[in-house]
């Protein structure tokens, strides 16, 4: 093999992600795991039962279409309109793939050639950074900084050069909570106008927004054309190994990423795709009570951050709160994390790993709240103690 690396130069540094490495720390030391971002209770039962109820019909069971099966596409336009009043020709302008993953991945892939730059906030969602790097494309970040995240739109405006091929955003953002406004979205929105820009938005928690509300930069003026819109099942219904999600844009733009997509899983999650388009015509207030049931336990979970000693940045959106350790006393997140399961059987995740530059957030630590309010009492009781040293 000649001496060379297995692994090829454009995955180099990506290695095991943070989620996997602090999972297998929290089952092998039985702690509470705040740390990935998954539910302890599953979604509605009649959605459970749908999937149940398509499995035994053999629906799905098979190959579905590459696209997507026409149920599940035409419950996803129906959402965007009902939503937002967005309207999308279901077999055209929507794309079922493997969660929104592999949505990112087949994006990227498609829109991007070597030595095209990406514009993404930092803290990044971990692949982004692997799919940029797989396309052989560059980020560039744009660092949001405590204590609110606010993107810093002059940063964005001078970040674009002409190699700028896109703007990868996420909000609600992830690992931050911070919601992009309405003037932050126009401004965006003219920017892209300007510059030419694809965008693509990922807003797989458009459902857990607490303060303001989303709003699809896809919805904005110019936007409609140069937009790729990233969603999922996972966390809105609280199924995330089902791994449905969904891509809706202009028909050349979902076009081009089904391209890309038919050769990655080709298709996926057959039986799951019919019970998620049930879920998506699930009432007004199952949408409202997932929110609030949610806005309940950050607050649960943020006032015992705060108990704890520590620095709560409280979350517009998302399902985590973003801390700051640096009042504790503790100067390095990814340490504090590697001995947290010990000191007091709790696992977090230190967003030093979501930057490029891992000093803008060497002293931040997220936390995940969508566990049952039982667990996380107790995960507040015993992150007390932390203090006190
Ligand atoms: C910002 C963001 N995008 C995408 C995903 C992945 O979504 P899915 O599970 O649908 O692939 C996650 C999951 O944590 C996320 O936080």
């Amino acid at each position: 093999m000649n001496g060379r690396p297995l692994l090829n130069r454009r995955l180099d540094g990506l290695g095991t992600t943070i989620f996997a490495e602090m999972s297998a720390l929290a089952a092998a030391t039985g702690a509470i795991n705040l740390g990935q971002g998954f539910p302890d209770t599953d979604g509605p039962e009649e959605v459970r039962e749908a999937a149940v109820r398509a499995l035994r019909d053999g629906r799905g069971n098979q190959y579905p279409p590459g696209p997507g099966v026409p149920e599940l596409r035409t419950a996803v336009a129906e959402h965007q309109a009902r939503r937002y009043g967005l309207s999308f020709d279901p077999d055209t302008e929507v794309l079922v793939t493997a969660g929104a993953t592999e949505a990112i991945a087949a994006t990227l892939l498609a829109l991007l050639e070597p030595g095209d730059e990406v514009i993404a906030f930092e803290p990044y969602y971990d692949s982004y950074a692997a799919c940029i790097a797989m396309a052989g494309a560059t980020r560039v970040p744009l660092t949001l900084r405590a204590p609110d995240f606010r993107p810093d739109l002059d940063a964005l405006r001078d970040a674009v050069t002409p190699r700028t091929r896109l703007l990868l955003l996420n909000s609600p953002h992830n690992p931050t909570g911070m919601v992009l406004n309405p003037g932050e979205l126009a401004a965006i929105a003219e920017l892209a106008v300007e510059r030419d820009l694809l965008v693509v938005t990922d807003e797989v928690y458009e459902h857990l927004v607490f303060e303001g509300e989303h709003t699809p930069l896809i919805s904005l003026p110019g936007m409609r054309e140069r937009t790729v819109a990233i969603s999922s099942a996972g966390k809105t219904f609280s199924f995330t190994g089902w791994k449905v999600g969904w891509v809706t844009g202009a028909a050349p733009l979902v076009a081009a990423v089904r391209t890309a997509k038919q050769y990655l899983t080709f298709v996926s999650s057959g039986p799951f795709q019919y019970a998620v388009a049930e879920a998506l015509r699930l009432p007004d207030g199952f949408f409202t009570g997932f929110r609030e049931d949610l806005r309940a336990k950050r607050d649960l979970l943020a006032g015992g951050l705060a108990d704890a000693g520590l620095t709560v940045f409280r979350p517009q959106g998302t399902y985590f709160i973003t801390t700051d350790i640096a009042a504790l006393g503790e100067k390095d997140g990814l340490a504090f994390c590697r001995s947290l399961p010990e000191r007091c059987g709790v696992v977090a995740v230190p967003n030093a790993v979501f930057y490029d530059d891992p000093e803008a957030g060497r002293t931040q630590v997220r936390f995940a709240f969508c566990k049952r309010e039982e667990i996380l009492r107790e995960a507040a009781a015993r992150l007390s103690g932390l203090g006190r040293g």
